[in-house]
């Protein structure tokens, strides 16, 4: 299978879903989770990411995500990005499913975006539950809700926490019913964002896999390709 062959699937599919990670942010300068300079190897998932971490020390919690909100609110979408806002321009039906919270795909102008993991620049009320967009940064380390004063916590799904539903489902949906699946730096390691790419193979799906390295799902690949997001991205196109 050659990288020829991949664009001109792609070209005339009907149905196109792309599932990323933190590699295709990784071109813009975000940390990624796991490699060599990944975030969980210098931070312990368990002190940060847990919503037991949150009730023992919201503030630590906060002052991580104020750490990481700070790096992307500097950072721009890069070639990757936006080659998938333009594939998602030509594609009869496109979905673009990711695991970031950096918002960059919405950044660049992807429309049909499926957030797994929630939205860095999104808090949540623990009493009231409600979601707002919130940019401020820093943040306070202890924020408050304006309608009713309860802390509020980062709008990300946290280990051990419930994808939402709906997102969930439609993500499903979106790699059940593709002609063409490209998975674009991710580990794959996560659940349940790690079942998505059996579930479109399972249902027909042609699948792309673009990393820098191989991962264990790159077997189970028609195509992977080792790079760089950003130059092979848009090769795809
Ligand atoms: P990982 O850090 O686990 O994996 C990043 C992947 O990107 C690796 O397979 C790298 O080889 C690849 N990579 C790195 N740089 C790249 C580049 N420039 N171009 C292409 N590929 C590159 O990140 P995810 O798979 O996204 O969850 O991790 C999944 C989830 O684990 C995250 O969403 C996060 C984390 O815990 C939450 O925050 C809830």
């Amino acid at each position: 299978m050659s990288l020829l062959e991949a664009r001109s699937r792609i070209a005339s599919a009907q149905a196109i879903t792309i599932l990323t990670g933190a590699g295709i942010s990784a071109d813009s300068g975000i940390p990624t989770f796991r490699g060599t300079e990944g975030l969980w190897r210098n931070y312990r998932a368990e002190d940060l990411a847990t919503p037991e971490a949150f009730e023992r020390n919201p503030q630590r919690v906060w002052e991580w995500y104020n750490w990481r909100r700070e790096i992307i609110a500097t950072k721009q979408p890069n070639e990757a990005h936006h080659a998938l806002v333009r594939m998602e321009e030509r594609a009869k039906n496109f979905h673009l499913v990711t695991q970031n919270v950096d918002g960059l795909h919405r950044l660049a102008g992807s429309r049909s975006i499926y957030e797994l993991h929630g939205d860095i620049w999104k808090v949540r009320c623990t009493s009231c539950l409600q979601v707002t967009d919130n940019h401020e940064v820093p943040l306070s380390l202890l924020p408050h809700c304006h309608t009713c004063g309860g802390l509020l916590r980062p709008h990300i799904v946290w280990f051990g926490e419930s994808l939402d539903e709906q997102t969930l489902n439609k993500s499903f949906q979106a790699v059940k019913s593709c002609e063409v699946m490209v998975i674009i730096g991710t580990s794959g390691l996560v659940y349940p964002a790690a079942m998505l790419m059996p579930a479109a193979k399972a249902n027909g799906a042609f699948v792309v896999e673009v990393n820098l390295d191989p991962t264990h799902s790159s077997p189970s690949a028609a195509l992977s390709i080792n790079g760089r997001a950003r130059d092979i991205v848009p090769l795809l196109l």
